[in-house]
């Protein structure tokens, strides 16, 4: 078998606040292949965004980066900064949550899409301009040559978002992270978003990370998931397998927290009662142990480690019948 596109392994993520430091990803270890696609879901403050940041090498100044990311062979985390800049765009591109804050309010959309193409495949402005407006109609804008004249302010949230798509494309990256691209958007322009990055997947064999927090989405679009708390991952698999039977308790409680017995798209993940750990008092054992409805007395044991199942889920060495349901 050939080596994955993307390896992650045991990757850590420590940032600087003004209480001093604080893991916000601990432990985390995946892969994706090129062409595939693999969802991450969680509740908010889970680590998900830290976790696409840390592999664009975004992550804020003074973060602390342990383990190991692997692309297509090279090592992230020993790359210099320079070669990080290169890798961004035509070997991993993100399409952020929020498109007001990664577009410049001040520049055109054309300006803004010719620039990729200038600094990555050294068009000329003319060259790239007529690419960019073949890259809005294929996301599907209407009057594409009018929107490269516009600013982003000008622009519909869901049209941003396709602006943004558009943006990442150009480089035509091995890797795209959508970091809940549709969140602030309808259902009928999420789906058509979803149905774009499909396409611009299976195309460019090009491999998405697809973060979100629509279970329906998931169930729709993406191969295998990653269920993440506190930080961590709880447990991965086969969506399919993993949707209609979860090992872990948290990955049960956010199905059985849906509104309605469905996973259709718009089915956002529904607040769970009590709150995630602080990340300054994680429980020593399981980080969802004090929520959990399941929770036995050997959850707390800080010797408990990641037993892997076939389906990769985080065992914990606990008797919950969930985890044990063969
Ligand atoms: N710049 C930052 N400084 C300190 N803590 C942060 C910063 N950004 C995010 N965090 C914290 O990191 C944790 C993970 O956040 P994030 O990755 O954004 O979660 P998610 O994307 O899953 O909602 C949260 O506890 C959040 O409060
Ligand atoms: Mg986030």
């Amino acid at each position: 078998m050939s080596a994955p596109l993307l390896q992650v392994e045991s990757l850590a993520v420590r940032l600087q606040t003004a209480q001093g430091e604080r893991a916000v990803v601990d432990d985390l270890s995946f892969a994706i292949d090129a062409g595939e696609t693999l969802a991450l879901v969680g509740e908010s403050g889970s680590g998900k965004s830290q976790t696409a940041l840390a592999l664009m090498g975004l992550s804020a100044r003074g973060a602390r980066l342990g383990g190991r990311m692997l692309f297509d062979g090279e090592d992230l985390l020993s790359a210099s900064a320079e070669r990080r800049r290169q890798l961004r765009g035509p070997a991993m591109a993100m399409v952020f949550q929020d498109p007001m804050s990664s577009l410049n309010p001040y520049l055109s959309v054309g300006l803004q899409l010719a620039e990729v193409l200038e600094t990555h495949r050294g068009a000329t402005r003319g060259q790239a301009l007529a690419e960019a407006e073949c890259a809005l109609d294929a996301v599907g804008l209407s009057a594409p040559r009018t929107r490269l004249a516009q600013y982003p302010h000008e622009l519909s949230g869901g049209m941003r978002q396709r602006v943004m798509i558009a943006m990442a494309m150009l480089a035509r990256p091995r890797l795209l992270i959508a970091d809940e691209p549709t969140t602030a958007l309808d259902p009928t322009v999420q789906r058509q978003i979803l149905r774009l990055l499909e396409r611009l997947r299976r195309e460019q064999r090009m491999a998405l990370l697809f973060i979100t927090h629509d279970l329906g989405l998931v169930a729709e679009h993406c191969e295998r998931v990653l269920v993440m708390y506190a930080g961590q991952v709880v447990e991965s698999g086969a969506t399919a397998q993993l949707l209609r039977r979860p090992r872990h308790p948290y990955t049960a409680a956010l199905l059985n927290a849906r509104p309605g017995a469905g996973t259709r798209p718009g089915t956002p993940l529904a607040a769970l009662p009590g709150q995630p750990p602080d990340p300054r008092q994680m429980p020593p054992g399981c980080r969802f142990e004090p929520r959990c409805a399941l929770r036995q007395a050997d959850c707390r044991d800080p010797g408990l480690l990641w037993q892997s199942d076939a389906q990769g889920s985080r065992g914990w060495r606990c008797r919950h019948p969930l985890a044990s349901r063969g």
